[in-house]
């Protein structure tokens, strides 16, 4: 007899790492201008001048992480051949979620030769920070490209971006050249720079913009080749990916997740080969997870309040009045052995909670003179994912 696992022989995936978010692809698609710009902007690096700040912007999912890995890569190779060039380091850091002197601090921990070295967590400041930082690239020299993703994420972005780009012109550096490549997921970022930041910053700007439903089947064809085993997918199977994703989103990474699930969906099901059918089956299950989630994120009234709703719309009752709403919470609170709330106005409060997040439609009504102005409330999704969620959380 065997273990669990046994009786798993079989895999529609060759190299299922290529749909994984880690993977960077060997090739990019679509992207030509904007490889082209990028490539201008970094020209000067192959000639030992001082490398252009290249600001980055556009949509999450449309490969302004991947590009720039793979243009600094080629970067690299390039200079290694050159004699004119000086060494290149780069040094990629992500900002979510840092301040600026975190930032600063996780750059001058990579240039430390050795490993176990660490810049101070606390009782220095961002400018003995950047003090550290100068004094390390100098003593390593050559050209230092930082790359700053997720730079909207930088609550004091403007003390980085404006700091860096200078080093060298305000006399911090003597040897080292430094050259800023910040990333970016909304445009309106730049809106929050100081007017000296966008000067130098924005020296290069290259915005990506979302893919459209054939970019995207180009993108998946190629990764579903490397990904999936010979014969695995139904040839519509890509459009239909790329199809929704350039609906929702315009995201390579949502359609690659499409493709993904729904080959995760078959290969569960012991099929032989992806179909439509998986993708859209994927695509629910991914849907109902984010609504799970969403929905235990709510306050406990609030789970409440959506629980009657739930079960006045499976009962063919909605829409319904915040009253109604109310005396079946009510019920539901009980039933659950909590306290419900007793005014009329914190129902409504939860009601128009649960109809800004999406959880409910809210209609006005007007009966005129009878019944003045009032709102109706039903759920805009299935009762059943509210009662799955609450079943699991008693
Ligand atoms: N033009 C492209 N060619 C190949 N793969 C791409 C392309 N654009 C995006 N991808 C892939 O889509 C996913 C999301 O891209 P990413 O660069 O992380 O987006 P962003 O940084 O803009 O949020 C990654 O898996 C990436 O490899
Ligand atoms: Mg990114």
């Amino acid at each position: 007899m065997g273990g669990p696992f046994a009786d798993i022989d079989d895999t529609l995936f060759a190299n299922k790492d290529a749909l994984s978010e880690e993977y960077q692809p060997d090739t990019i698609l679509e992207r030509n201008d904007e490889i082209d710009q990028f490539r201008n902007a970094l020209t000067d690096v192959l000639f030992g001048r001082n490398p252009k700040n290249v600001f980055l912007y556009g949509k999450a999912g449309v490969g302004k992480t991947a590009v720039t890995k793979y243009m600094l890569d080629a970067l690299q190779d390039e200079v290694a051949t050159r004699e004119e060039a000086d060494e290149l380091y780069v040094h990629n850091h992500n900002c979510n979620g840092d301040s600026a002197f975190a930032a600063v601090r996780a750059l001058v921990n990579q240039l430390y030769p050795d490993d176990d070295r660490e810049f101070p967590k606390r009782g220095l400041g961002l400018s003995d920070a950047f003090a550290e930082l100068y004094q390390e690239m100098d003593r390593i020299g050559g050209t230092h490209l930082i790359v700053l993703d997720e730079i909207d994420h930088l609550d004091d972005a403007n003390d980085v971006l404006y700091e860096l780009p200078r080093a060298r012109a305000n006399g911090h550096l003597d040897e080292a050249r430094v050259g800023v490549i910040g990333i970016s997921n909304n445009y309106s970022f730049r809106q929050r720079l100081s007017a000296k930041v966008k000067d130098s910053l924005m020296e290069h700007e290259i915005s990506f913009s979302t893919y459209d439903a054939t970019e995207l089947c180009t993108i998946l064809e190629d990764r579903a080749t490397l990904a999936l085993i010979d014969d695995a997918y139904e040839p519509a199977v890509i459009a239909k990916c790329a199809a929704h994703a350039a609906k929702d989103s315009g995201s390579a990474r949502q359609a690659i997740d499409l493709l993904r699930a729904g080959a995760e969906v078959a290969e569960e099901g012991g099929d032989g080969t992806v179909t439509e059918a998986h993708i859209e089956r994927g695509r629910d299950r991914a849907q109902r997870g984010r609504l799970r989630d969403k929905i235990e994120e709510q306050t406990m009234h609030g789970q409440l309040v959506l629980e009657a709703i739930a079960r006045l719309e499976a009962d063919g009752e909605t829409p319904v009045r915040s009253k109604r709403a109310m005396d079946v919470y009510q019920t539901v609170a009980t039933e659950y052995g909590e306290e419900p709330l007793t005014t009329l106005k914190s129902i409504q409060n939860h009601l128009s909670d649960l109809s800004m997040l999406g959880f409910l439609v809210k209609t006005e009504r007007n009966d005129g003179r009878a019944g003045g102005i009032y709102f109706e409330y039903e759920l805009s999704l299935e009762p059943d994912i509210v009662f799955d969620v609450r079943a699991d959380a008693a």
